[in-house]
């Protein structure tokens, strides 16, 4: 046998020396190959980024940035981070890139340490009308250490009321807010945002962990122009690995790198930070822009066709990724709908509308996201199907083994991950 140059993740011995651990990669390969993956915020990573992440980079400790690291050894994997850097700054036409975030919270953590002192007052949305967590939410160090003001959407149009983000921006005088979130369907207009923080001397951080890879396809306008922060994570549309990234203006490369490291986190992942170089890649090619309009088409459809089934789509639609549907009309709570989901093998999550009647843990809604069930090629005419899907088991739990068949139906010509090459 001749030396082989690469050394790489091999099943054959993980499934020999721990077999327990084996069957879970396998049952959940089994998991998603035979179910619709409709959570807004999951995505395939390519095999590709997997050969990435499961690379013997996991080995290095790198604290510090290319070229000044804390520790010896790092010529090469500097080499993954510049790559990592210049491609999603050619991506994005940001001026300053650090993709070394662990994940979106980390992301936004260290944002919040860049700009602000704790006790300052931050504009955020309203976790229950879409918000996320890191926004203010008092179980999350945003709430705990910040004095969080919250704006929400209007209650008869559901979209962001700008006018009252004004009016609490002049009324609380921010230092920094807070544009972007977790479960809200429509664009977001940054450039209003961008108008507003200027008024009052905030600091506007667009938290764009869900639609990166929308902007990053062009299907969605890009927050990097208007904000002079943008968090991010690369593991929702964008279809990286797990993990998160800032962007932000040359004036605040350096607070924002300092506040990564060595202030939020220690040692980079270095096998993400490669695997992100990797998705970068696959997002500057032409494919991936066809991709991101066909996520936001499918999302369209997939809306008007709940609709058509009597669920309502939160704000009349969805200029992106995602759809949140408000299941009032058809008597079913967002928690029962999830589990007569899961039963059938399409696996969506619970969500608050806003205004909700319901707690967080029941709920009145549910969110669905195409991301997935576009990287699996499926297109509108899958999409009406998935909505019927949706549609009968909700409503008659009693029918989750003729959904399970054609759920079934969809994967077998749909598939991921194929067992096949
Ligand atoms: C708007 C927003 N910000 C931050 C995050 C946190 O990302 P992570 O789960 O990678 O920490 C999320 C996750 O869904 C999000 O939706």
């Amino acid at each position: 046998m001749g030396a082989e140059p690469y050394y790489g993740p091999d099943f054959g011995l993980l499934h020999r020396q721990d077999p327990e651990v084996a069957q879970v990669l396998l049952d959940e390969l089994d998991r998603l190959r035979g179910g619709l993956q409709l959570i807004a915020s999951e995505n395939f990573a390519s095999p590709a980024v997997l050969a990435a992440l499961g690379s013997t980079l996991t080995n290095k400790y790198a604290e510090g940035y290319p070229g000044r690291r804390y520790y010896a050894g790092c010529e090469v994997v500097d080499r993954a981070e510049r790559l990592a850097i210049d491609r999603a700054r050619r991506l994005f036409g940001a001026d300053h890139v650090n993709v070394q975030p662990h994940s979106g919270a980390s992301a936004n953590l260290a944002a919040y340490a860049a700009l602000l002192q704790p006790g300052d007052t931050v504009l955020a949305m309203e976790l229950s009308h879409g918000g996320h967590l890191t926004h203010g939410s008092k179980v999350n160090f945003s709430g705990r250490w910040f004095d969080v003001v919250a704006y929400g959407v209007r209650r008869d149009t559901e979209l962001i009321d700008y006018d009252e983000v004004r009016e609490l921006a002049l009324r609380h005088q921010p230092k920094m807010i807070i544009c972007g979130a977790t479960a809200y369907p429509r664009e977001i207009d940054f450039a209003a945002f961008r108008g507003i923080a200027d008024e009052v001397g905030a600091w506007l951080l667009a938290d764009v962990a869900h639609t990166v890879g929308l902007m990053a396809g062009g299907a969605l306008p890009s927050a990097v122009p208007y904000a002079d922060v943008v968090t991010f994570t690369t593991h929702k549309a964008l279809r990286g690995p797990r993990g998160g990234g800032i962007m932000c203006t040359r004036e605040l490369a350096a607070r924002i790198d300092r506040a990564v490291f060595p202030f939020v986190q220690g040692g980079p992942l270095m096998h993400a930070v490669a695997a992100k170089a990797v998705a970068f890649g696959e997002a500057l090619r032409p494919e991936f822009a066809d991709y991101a309009r066909q996520v936001v088409a499918n999302a369209q459809v997939l809306a008007d066709a709940l609709a058509a089934e009597g669920m309502r789509p939160v704000s009349g639609g969805t200029d992106s990724h995602l759809a949140l549907i408000d299941l009032r009309d058809v008597g079913v709570t967002g928690a029962v709908a999830e589990q007569r989901c899961t039963a059938a093998g399409i696996t969506l999550n619970r969500n608050t509308i806003p205004y909700d009647p319901e707690p967080p843990t029941v709920t009145s809604g549910i969110r669905v996201g195409t991301p997935c069930v576009t990287t699996q090629g499926m297109g509108a005419e899958q999409m009406k199907e998935v909505a019927s899907l949706v549609a009968q088991v909700i409503r008659n739990p009693d029918a989750v083994g003729e959904t399970r068949a054609r759920v079934a139906a969809l994967t077998e010509i749909h598939q991921i991950y194929p067992s096949e090459l």
